[in-house]
């Protein structure tokens, strides 16, 4: 047997994984409608969702790949590339953004040196723009981690990353 014919025996979502996923179909009347669970389930598990772990999940769903990552594309809590160990998410939404999320976010780039979408070099902080996360008479507001920020100020800011070059 070739190297290439064995490694593509190797499962690539693992029987942990692969529980979870299943404790969830069990629920449903068809596999695809935990797509979104399962996406989930295996960033719990890694971080983020590879090419190669997406294609897994929709083979377990019994979906396409493209059908899998329409789903990963639109929910955009699932993360198609690597990220840091802790995810910044910063509302940019009507109410964050009257409430001065632009100051913020370019305060933030400041203190870790990163733009939007980048990560620090130390792998610590992904930085990501994000759709209203439902605290609105809380803005500005960021996810860090599971952590919710809410009333942010560069206070706020300063005691999280400490003081930057602003
Ligand atoms: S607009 Fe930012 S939390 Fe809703």
């Amino acid at each position: 047997m070739s190297e290439r014919e064995t490694a593509s025996l190797i499962p690539v979502l693992s029987a942990q994984e692969l529980a979870a996923i299943d404790a969830e179909i069990a629920h449903v009347p068809y596999r695809a409608a935990v797509a979104i669970d399962a996406l989930k389930i295996v960033q719990a598990h890694r971080g983020w969702v590879s090419d190669e772990s997406l294609q897994a999940i929709a083979r377990h769903l019994e979906m396409s790949a493209e059908e899998l990552d329409g789903v990963a594309t639109f929910y955009n809590l699932i993360y198609r590339r690597p990220v840091g160990e802790q995810v910044i998410l910063l509302c940019n939404s009507i109410s964050c953004w009257i409430k001065g999320c632009d100051r913020l976010q370019a305060k933030i780039s400041s203190q870790l040196g990163i733009a939007l979408g980048e990560t620090t070099p130390d792998n610590r902080y992904t930085l990501l723009p994000v759709t209203c996360l439902g605290a609105c008479d809380k803005a500005p507001v960021m996810l860090v981690g599971e952590e919710l920020h809410e009333d942010l100020t560069e206070q706020a800011l300063n005691r999280l990353f400490g003081e930057g070059e602003t």
